[in-house]
């Protein structure tokens, strides 16, 4: 499904499409201890985004308890401070790379204060996380090679199991503690689903975020003034976050599937068929965004974009994702007003579907 409205019909309509199935299946045939390891390392709980109301329904509210707009608040402060102490020393270089040297120590930096992991855990977390994604690129590798990776999530899950235990035993003011410990409602979550739900806020938290800032930094250095414009105050920064995501969504797309027979854009999908739903074309559909290839901060009338998904599994982590990139972009411009692009070879993404990695970003202050 590549048109607006039909990919937000599909995502407010439950009844008829599961979200089991969601992500793009293995691309290659793994051996069989590695297969198991791999169904097991994170234990036995569904992962969020492949569950369905009203399993989903009771996960996600105990989750969303640990996102109100007062925990955003008082995390504001600390998101500051991880983008400032990463852009200082940066100040000195004559060129560096925004990706692996801000954007994504940020975005995980304040992932994994959110969730209350100390930061000696950063470097193992990054490493797991990277093998998470090299698993998804999942050709070309050796049966060692997946080893490896299949060996870190291992230690990724047993990492997310002690960390559950000692939350459980001493709760703290964090999103874990949050998510095992009775609200005022009387929900909680068991240590199993709170043991799935770690590593996968941790990955989807900061691979994404890196994407998105990566990316809306790019497109502004390639448009002659328009950094200028960013640091001068004339293009709001939260309009600029909201374009630059629908412009070039990180994540392109997830699948949804039947769960009986379904009328679609005029096609009848047989109960059981895979749907790949394509946020970023949506994005692009010139009926709901006129000129839809242009950056246009701030374009009205425009339907809210589709980057974040819609309905039942739209990102849980949006808003935080939007103070995280209004932030990082109000602390690049206040530090580097002349900010330009290193002259650049064809840009690189990582082969990975659904999510768009591009893997480096050279920039001169
Ligand atoms: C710019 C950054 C981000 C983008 C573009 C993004 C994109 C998305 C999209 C498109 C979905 C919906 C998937 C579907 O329809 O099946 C989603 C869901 C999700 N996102 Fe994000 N995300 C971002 C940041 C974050 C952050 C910071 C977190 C962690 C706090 C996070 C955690 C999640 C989780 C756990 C889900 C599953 C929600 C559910 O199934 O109920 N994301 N995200």
């Amino acid at each position: 499904m590549t048109g607006y409205d039909d990919i937000a019909a599909i995502l407010r309509n439950d009844d008829d499409f599961s979200a089991r199935d969601h992500k793009p299946r293995a691309v290659a045939e793994m051996p069989p201890d590695i297969k198991e390891m791999l169904s097991t390392w994170s234990g036995e709980s569904a992962s969020l985004g492949e569950m369905d109301p009203p399993d989903h329904t009771r996960v996600r509210s105990v989750i969303n308890a640990g996102f109100t707009p007062r925990a955003l608040k008082a995390a504001e402060a600390d998101i500051r401070a991880a983008a400032a102490h990463l852009l200082q020393p940066l100040t000195a270089a004559s060129e560096f790379d925004l990706i692996t040297e801000f954007a994504l120590p940020y975005a995980l930096t304040v992932i994994l204060r959110f969730l209350g992991i100390p930061a000696e855990h950063h470097e193992a977390c990054l490493r797991w996380s990277d093998h998470k994604v090299q698993l998804m690129v999942g050709r070309d590798h050796t049966p060692e090679q997946l080893r490896e990776y299949a060996t870190g999530l291992q230690a990724f899950g047993e990492f997310a199991r002690e960390l559950t235990a000692q939350r459980l035993a001493a709760p703290r003011d964090d999103l874990i503690s949050t998510m095992l410990h009775e609200n005022p409602h009387g929900q909680r979550l068991s240590p199993d689903e709170v043991v799935a739900l770690i590593p996968t806020l941790i990955i989807t938290g900061h691979t994404t975020l890196a994407q998105a800032l990566a990316i809306t930094v790019r497109t502004q250095l390639r448009s002659p003034g328009a950094w200028a414009a960013l640091v001068d105050g004339t293009v709001p920064i939260p309009d600029l976050v909201e374009e630059g995501l629908r412009l070039d969504c990180p994540v392109v797309g997830m699948y949804r599937t039947t769960v009986r027979e379904v009328t679609v854009a005029d096609r009848v999908l047989p109960a059981g068929s895979r749907v790949l739903l394509l946020y970023g074309a949506g994005n692009r559909d010139p009926d709901r965004y006129p000129d839809p290839d242009r950056c246009l901060p701030g374009r009205r009338p425009a339907p809210p974009h589709l980057a974040f998904g819609r309905g039942t599994h739209y990102c849980v982590g949006a808003a935080l994702a939007r103070a995280e990139l209004q932030i990082a972009l109000e602390e690049l411009a206040d530090r580097f007003p002349a900010l330009s692009a290193a002259p650049e070879t064809t840009p690189v993404y990582r082969p990975t579907f659904p999510l768009r990695a591009l893997t480096t970003l050279r920039v001169r202050p």
